[in-house]
Formats: C-alpha cells, structure tokens, sequence
C-alpha cells in the first residue's frame, strides 16, 4: 500500500472575483475553454466526466468528449441504448465535470437532458472519419461481448456491405443536449481557499450568481 499524505500540489496560477466574471454562465465557460484549448499540456479540453444516476441510487461516471456547446448548452454523442444512454432516457439528467489541471479549474454542471433532433445527428455522423462510423454501427455500446474477435468479425462484414457507399447513422447512436440548470466555477487558490462560484436558473430564466465556500 501507498501513503499519499504528502501529495499534494499548490494552487496559485489565478483566481476568480465577482468583478471580473461574465453575467451569463455559458459566455463564463466559453472563456475559461478558450483558456484550455490554448493551453499546450492540455490534450483533451473538450474531454469530460458525465455522471448518471443508476437505479441502486449510485451515480456512475465515465468520459465523454463535448462536440459543442451553444447558448442553450452542451451537446456530446452516445449510443442511446448504452449505460448512460438509458440512464438519461430515464432520469433526463446528468451532470459534466470538467477538470483541467494545468489551470487549476474544475466546472460542475447540472443539466437537463434530451436528445438532439435527428437531422442534426445525421449532420455531425456524416461528418465523422468512416473509422469512427463503422466503430459506432459495430459497437452494441455496455453489452457483455464474447471475446474481441466479434467486433473485428462485424467491422469486416459492415466494411464489405457498405463497400463504396455511405455509410447511415445508426438509430441508436446520436446526439444529446445537456440544458445547464447549475454550473459552478472553481478555481484553486492558496491555502485550499479556493474561488467557487456558482450560477443557478431562476424561474424567470435569470442566472443568480452566489460564492461558496471552498
Ligand atoms: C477521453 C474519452 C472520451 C470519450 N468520448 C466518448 C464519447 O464522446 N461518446 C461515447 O459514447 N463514449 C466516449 N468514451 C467512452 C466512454 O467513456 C464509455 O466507455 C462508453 O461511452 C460506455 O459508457 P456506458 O457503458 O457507461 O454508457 C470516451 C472515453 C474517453 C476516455
């Protein structure tokens, strides 16, 4: 076994004021992902966790890349019949966690969920490389599978049948749109006095932005 009481890391790289942030969450989170997509170390801005609530009460967590975001939200692609894909069919939620490092942030999102509309679905599958395509076609997404091979075996056979031809967006398979109700700002601080700030959805579709205690 390790003892890890020693690890820890200081943050100090910036901080996050009143005065300084964006009225509107999504406009908040636009300049803290530009922040990370221009960061060198940062390989995977666009990576993050999406937790779903299962039926044992047990959220479960897993990482997804997010494809876009707009002013009504963040959309990211699944099959709809895997884990997550029922789990959000069913609770119509999820939160996203996002956690970059080098910057010293996390952001937090609670959101509702629905699925995209087909024709925009459509639109981004037909845009992906053909490797990823057949990948989503081939793949029964959280099934148990017997071995490797069955998957190698259908790539060849949808490989073969759609030999020159496009390729159709499997129903299953599409896009979601996470409607933000929460998202929280976190940016480490010294001293674990870090800047947490929150915005929350009025009923009268205002954000209310408040400060926690880290
Ligand atoms: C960095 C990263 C990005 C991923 N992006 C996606 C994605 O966009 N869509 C997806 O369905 N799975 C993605 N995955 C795989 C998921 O983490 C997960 O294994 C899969 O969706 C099945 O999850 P589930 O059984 O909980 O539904 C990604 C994994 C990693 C590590």
């Amino acid at each position: 076994m390790e003892n890890l009481h020693d690890k820890r890391k200081i943050y100090d790289r910036s901080e996050l004021f009143e005065s300084q942030i964006k009225q509107n969450p999504i406009e908040q989170f636009r300049d803290w992902f530009i922040d990370a997509e221009q960061y060198p170390a940062i390989s995977e801005p666009n990576a993050m966790a999406v937790s779903t609530l299962e039926n044992d009460g047990c959220p479960r967590t897993r990482m997804v890349l997010l494809k876009s975001y707009t002013w009504e939200g963040f959309i990211f692609y699944t099959n709809y019949e895997s884990r997550k894909g029922k789990a959000i069919e069913l609770t119509k939620r999820a939160c996203l966690h996002f956690f970059w490092p080098p910057l010293e942030r996390q952001v937090i999102i609670k959101a509702e969920l629905e699925r995209l509309p087909e024709n925009l679905s459509d639109g981004y599958f037909a845009s992906r490389p053909r490797g990823s395509q057949l990948g989503a076609a081939v793949s029964p997404q959280s099934e148990v599978i017997p071995n490797r091979e069955y998957l190698e075996v259908k790539l060849k056979n949808l490989e073969q049948e759609y030999e020159g031809k496009e390729i159709p967006r499997p129903r299953n398979w599409g896009g979601f749109m996470a409607r933000p109700y929460e998202i929280e700002f976190w940016q480490g601080r010294p001293n674990r006095l870090h800047d947490r700030i929150l915005y929350e959805l009025t009923s009268d579709f205002d954000w209310k932005i408040s400060r926690l205690a880290p």
